[in-house]
């Protein structure tokens, strides 16, 4: 099956008709349908299909007891509204890459697999990445269990209603030992390779980032009745800390996000009781993010504190500054110049990944695949086939050269 095929494939699934964005959420039936086309993806190639402990899908060419084992893939799960590329990119390419392998005629030195990592948005449970953390023991399994969607289930729930054993997650160190190398491929996420007219780059650096929930409690009361004096009304402090947030970040070259909110009792003639936002802040080192972070939180208590509000921060997930393998890194560099070394770009990412989760367990190192606008986590996220053909060359190049004679 071409590339082209397996995207049309998985295209329509877990798409919304309104918003044209997919909803592909852990454990859900969207996702169950695109792990139903890994699976059948794996199995008509032939290939060794198997669940890991955490719900993590993997296929092998070659038996992975050997160790050394290449592995290429990223997620299938998306943001809510995400776009088409962010993640199924790196997972239809690495099946279409090892297809070209094939036909190439390449002999296989090391075990190649292929694997779909279980919810690396966190656009249900609020943890990015709880495969591969889970995995690399990044998170506890008592931890994981505990995560809770927007309408109470537990991850725990969900994962027994989609079948998997919760009682079986954790730590797998076994699995990331038969590693070698880890490549994941997946579509930029900014402009830094259409700037550069290139198509393909390779990646330097993650920045670190995290996520902190911001709970905002007040009073609630009749928003006709009550003067202004004598309001406790949790949505001023909470306005003027997502004013905090993009002064910090301007300051520190940085980037910070309140894209997410709750609101009880969410009524429109009520002053709320509790306004919850959830700060998503990135930036280039640890130092700026510290500083944003401690600056927004010391406005948000100001502000609180003059409305008569209380305040909690709970920081949720936090992934330091991610040092892809400079070895890997540079081989590949070396393998996608090909026999003219042609210069390929190396660039950093302000955006999370799986491949950085396992960067501090296993040589990693990631592809980039031009994006014209940089936009993405949206409907609009888009890449040229052309340049997705591109970038399974490059996975190709990247396989054979590390994999096969
Ligand atoms: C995942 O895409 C993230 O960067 O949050
Ligand atoms: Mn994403
Ligand atoms: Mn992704």
């Amino acid at each position: 099956m071409s590339f082209h095929e397996m995207w049309a494939e998985l295209l329509p699934v877990g798409r919304s008709a309104a918003s044209g964005g997919y909803r592909r959420f852990a454990w859900t039936g969207a996702d169950t349908d695109c792990r139903a086309w890994f699976r059948q993806q794996a199995e008509g190639r032939g290939l060794a299909y198997e669940v890991d402990r955490n719900g993590n899908q993997w296929a092998w060419q070659g038996d992975p007891a050997a160790g050394d084992a290449v592995v290429t893939g990223s997620h299938l799960d998306s943001v809510p509204d995400g776009g088409a590329f962010d993640g199924p990119l790196g997972v239809v390419s690495a099946f279409a890459a090892l297809d070209a392998l094939r036909e190439r005629g390449a002999r296989f030195t090391r075990p190649v697999g292929i694997v779909n990592f279980g919810d690396e948005e966190g656009a249900r449970f609020g943890l990015a990445c709880v495969g591969s953390r889970l995995t690399a023991g990044a998170v506890t399994p008592e931890q994981a269990h505990r995560l809770t969607d927007a309408d109470g289930v537990t991850l725990r729930r969900a994962m027994e209603a989609a079948g998997h054993d919760p009682d079986a997650i954790g730590p797998d160190p076994e699995r990331l030992a038969r590693i070698g190398a880890f490549v994941e491929l997946h579509v930029e996420q900014g402009r830094a390779l259409d700037l550069s007219g290139d198509r393909v780059g390779v990646a330097s650096a993650i920045w670190p980032h995290g996520r902190w929930r911001f709970d905002f409690r007040g009073e609630a009361n009749h928003a006709g009745t009550t003067a202004l004096a004598d309001r406790r009304d949790p949505m001023l402090p909470y306005a003027e800390t997502v004013l905090a947030a993009r002064r910090e970040a301007r300051l520190a070259g940085a980037v910070a996000t309140f894209g997410k909110i709750g609101v009880e009792p969410n009524g429109v003639n009520a002053v709320p009781s509790l306004v919850r936002g959830w700060l998503d802040s990135r930036a280039p080192g640890q130092d700026g993010l510290d500083a944003v972070v401690t600056g927004i939180e010391k406005a948000a208590r100001e502000h609180a504190a003059a409305h008569g509000v209380d305040l909690d921060v709970v920081r949720e997930s936090f992934t330091p500054v991610v040092e892809f393998d400079h070895a890997l890194r540079d081989e590949l560099v070396r393998l996608l110049g090909g026999a003219a070394e042609r210069s390929v770009p190396v660039l950093g990412t302000g955006a999370g990944h799986d491949a950085g989760i396992l960067a501090g367990r296993v040589p990693t190192a990631m592809l980039f695949v031009r994006n014209p606008t940089g936009v993405s986590h949206s409907p609009a996220e888009h890449a040229a086939e052309d340049d997705c053909l591109a970038g399974v060359d490059a996975l190709t190049d990247a396989l054979e050269g590390l994999a096969c004679t």
